[in-house]
């Protein structure tokens, strides 16, 4: 475990039942105390399902413009196209309503709205992000991605076939409200996909070679969380006890990984995403009892530490339950359903090797890699 850390996180992060009507309050805040003149980047389901409505009616701020045509791995043109919306609409704040596409897609263009160049060259590492953008209010709708609390942003680049990071503390929201009401409509596949995404990320934070005395407790009590609360909050999403609890594990995973990074499941799950257009959680999930095995031998006291904190007997216990739970919730034991083929195994690996993979507890040869894919084609 390291010693050394940077926090960067929001200023103001509210967790419960009902804290979403808090955004009013801080939009003014962010704006001074003036009236903010406010962008709104929703989901098209958050939208028609009336709660951005709701919100409108009970914190009394009117938008000067609503985007809701963010794609799941938003490319760099709708980021564009939203930066070229809020410059139009003179906005001077944003409100962040949806899963962790809409959050990462309204992170990225509300930092680069002062800049009329785009969000490639950020994107391919050319350029930096050197100052603060809009503030924007992050209020997440699914359990999972924890965008609402870290300093980056998952695009997709459809022209060269990448999907990666920017990262920068400027991306960083004003403010996260995490409200689990707005979670209990979720569908059962959703719930599954988002919550398995949260738990892969409270592990590998917790594996991390970047953990530190901050991220590792927050990364286990989101495990804690996270494993018995999943089954409940799938077969019953009106069971607001286990929603609650998984959006606050959710919420605690995005704290530990904004600062620990993540590991090989990541690293490889973007490339294989991308490659089969298959969903992040998914992809993620369908890795991780794969990739924990191969890691054990690199790791078996803190996951040793982690079952013990769980009540499970050893580290192989931990490996078996999180197994358990992927097969519980319908996720595959490989990608040969989805077509992984042979062709696709070389630029996965080429595409692997981000920040994810380098804080993973044990390095992987390219041969290895390859021996894994053959196995989960
Ligand atoms: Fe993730």
């Amino acid at each position: 475990m390291v010693r050394d850390f940077a926090l960067f996180y929001p200023p103001a992060i509210h967790f419960g039942s009902g804290c979403r009507f808090l955004a009013g309050e801080l939009l003014r805040r962010v704006a001074g105390g003036q009236q903010p003149r406010t962008y709104v980047v929703c989901s098209r389901s958050v939208r028609a399902a009336g709660v951005l409505d709701e919100l409108a009616g009970r914190i009394g701020i009117s938008w000067c413009g609503i985007y809701d045509q963010v794609p799941h791995d938003p490319p760099l043109e709708c980021v564009d196209a939203l930066i070229e919306q809020l410059c139009l609409s003179s906005a001077d704040a944003v409100l962040a309503l949806g899963g962790g596409s809409v959050i990462d897609a309204a992170k990225a263009a509300a930092a680069l709205a002062p800049t009329a160049d785009g969000v490639r060259p950020f994107f391919e590492g050319q350029r930096l992000i050197s100052r603060p953008g809009l503030p924007l209010v992050a209020l997440p709708t699914t359990a999972g991605t924890g965008a609402e609390v870290t300093p980056n942003a998952v695009l997709s680049d459809r022209l060269k076939g990448a999907k990666r990071s920017i990262r920068s503390p400027f991306l960083v929201a004003a403010a996260a409200l995490v409200d689990p009401d707005l979670t209990v409509s979720m569908p059962a596949e959703l719930t599954a996909h988002s919550g398995l995404d949260a738990l892969t990320q409270a592990v590998e934070s917790y594996l991390s070679r970047q953990a530190s005395a901050v991220s590792r407790p927050l990364a286990g009590a989101a495990v804690a969380r996270l494993l018995p609360q999943l089954p409940r909050a799938y077969r019953d999403g009106q069971d607001l006890a286990a929603r609650t609890q998984v959006a606050e594990g959710s919420l605690l995973a995005g704290m530990a990984f904004a600062q620990s990074g993540l590991g090989a499941v990541h690293g490889l799950a973007h490339p294989i995403g991308h490659a089969l257009s298959l969903a992040h959680g998914l992809t993620c999930a369908v890795l991780l009892p794969h990739i924990l095995r191969l890691n054990l031998p690199a790791c078996r006291d803190e996951l040793g530490a982690l079952a013990t904190s769980l009540g499970l007997e050893d580290a192989e216990a931990l490996v078996d339950a999180i197994a358990a739970l992927c097969v519980d919730l319908g996720v595959p034991d490989g990608f040969a359903a989805y077509r992984l083929a042979e062709a696709d195994h070389a630029a996965i690996v080429a595409n692997c090797r981000s920040g994810s993979m380098k804080v993973n507890p044990r390095s992987f040869s390219d041969t290895e890699l390859l021996e894994l894919l053959q196995r989960l084609s």
